[in-house]
């Protein structure tokens, strides 16, 4: 048996939803991490700061009293966010960081952000006062292919707001190539980016190869191997601008196996155990509580976490349950395809 302890680590990216599913899902990302970064994307979007408060308060009631866990809030953003509103918001501490999706780039991202020109006043106020801008990186042109998305994104959207506002902060959100790593690396020291668990395991072949694999479709979506080779690198190599951002988006089995199937893959519940195996598997175990525990709070300017947690290495590989319940519906839980020998010490 092989055992390491580390800081407890928190997941800067997370879809709560809310109701029922949010009642079911909390407790799985609650149970590892000491704080999160919850997601915007709710039917109606969460844009104001009332909204986030109350929103804020339905997950705070869904944490089993033997966790203590910091949901850290964010605000929608739209061509018509108020910039004083987002000013008292933040001051407050109803929120966190805001979120931008391009409009129509992924779920619940209707009212998003058509045109980047009219958003720059808002991000200038958010660099005057240091509110973390999180980037959903693709852009929606039809005439895109779905797999250049991302780098396109970065060549035409991201490149502009980061030599325009070099002093803002920045997160490209669940990077899936090549590209963005280097971008990442090589721009202003105000820009990170996070990193899913999925796309450092899986490369596009596990949505396509021996029938069509509903579960493993995400957005931004799966990449060729030397992507995901290009993530495992940075993520296991001593590189403080990347951390874990799990991306961790349940969806009803129903939505997923569908004719028109949501994308999103909910990964909270083994996370750790997973990327305890792949960081094994680089032999960069001695890397792991970077990525998961530090690099992500020195971005986000906060403090690591005060309290640890062990995680053991057992001859026998791991048994994952498949779904999670939601009433009578459920969830699948995700998989890699590969064996797991790591858990986390209850
Ligand atoms: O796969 C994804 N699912 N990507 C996103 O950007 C959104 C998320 C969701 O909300 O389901
Ligand atoms: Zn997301």
């Amino acid at each position: 048996m092989e055992e390491i302890e580390i800081i407890k680590p928190d997941d800067w990216h997370v879809h709560f939803r809310d109701n029922e599913i949010l009642k079911a899902v909390v407790p799985e990302t609650t149970r590892h991490f000491a704080r999160s970064i919850v997601m915007p994307n709710l039917t109606p979007p969460i844009v104001s700061s009332k909204q986030a408060t109350e929103y804020k308060k339905r997950i705070q009631k869904a944490i089993p009293t033997t966790d203590e866990f910091d949901p850290l809030m964010t605000l929608y953003l739209t061509e018509k966010t108020n910039k004083n509103e987002l000013k008292s918001a933040f001051k407050n501490g109803d929120i966190f960081a805001v979120k931008l999706y391009p409009a129509g780039a992924t779920t619940n991202s209707d009212s998003g952000v058509k045109d980047i020109k009219k958003i720059m006043p808002v991000l200038e106020v958010m660099t005057e006062i240091g509110i973390p801008l999180l980037i959903h990186g693709e852009v929606t042109d039809k005439e895109v292919d779905i797999f250049d998305r991302e780098k396109v994104f970065i060549d035409q959207k991201l490149d502009f707001i980061c030599k325009e506002l070099p002093e803002l902060r920045i997160t490209l959100e669940h990077i899936t190539t090549k590209e963005a790593t280097l971008y990442v690396s090589e721009g202003n020291e105000n820009l990170a980016a996070s990193i899913t668990p999925h796309h450092l395991a899986l490369n596009r072949n596990s949505i396509f190869v021996g029938g069509i694999k509903p579960h493993n479709y995400c957005l931004p979506i799966l990449k060729r191997e030397i992507h995901r080779k290009a993530l495992l690198k940075v993520a296991t190599t001593d590189n403080v601008k990347f951390f874990l951002g799990t991306d961790t988006a349940p969806h009803l089995l129903n939505d997923k196996e569908s004719a028109c199937g949501c994308a999103g893959v909910f990964n909270s519940t083994y996370c750790l155990s997973i990327l305890a195996q792949l960081f094994d598997n680089e032999n960069a175990l001695p890397q792991l509580e970077n990525f998961i525990s530090k690099n992500g709070a020195k971005h986000y300017h906060l403090e690591v976490n005060k309290e640890k947690i062990t995680l053991i290495k057992s001859s026998q590989n791991l048994t994952f349950k498949k779904y999670l319940n939601v009433n009578d519906q459920k969830i699948k839980i995700f998989e890699p395809d590969f064996p797991v020998f790591w858990k986390v010490a209850e």
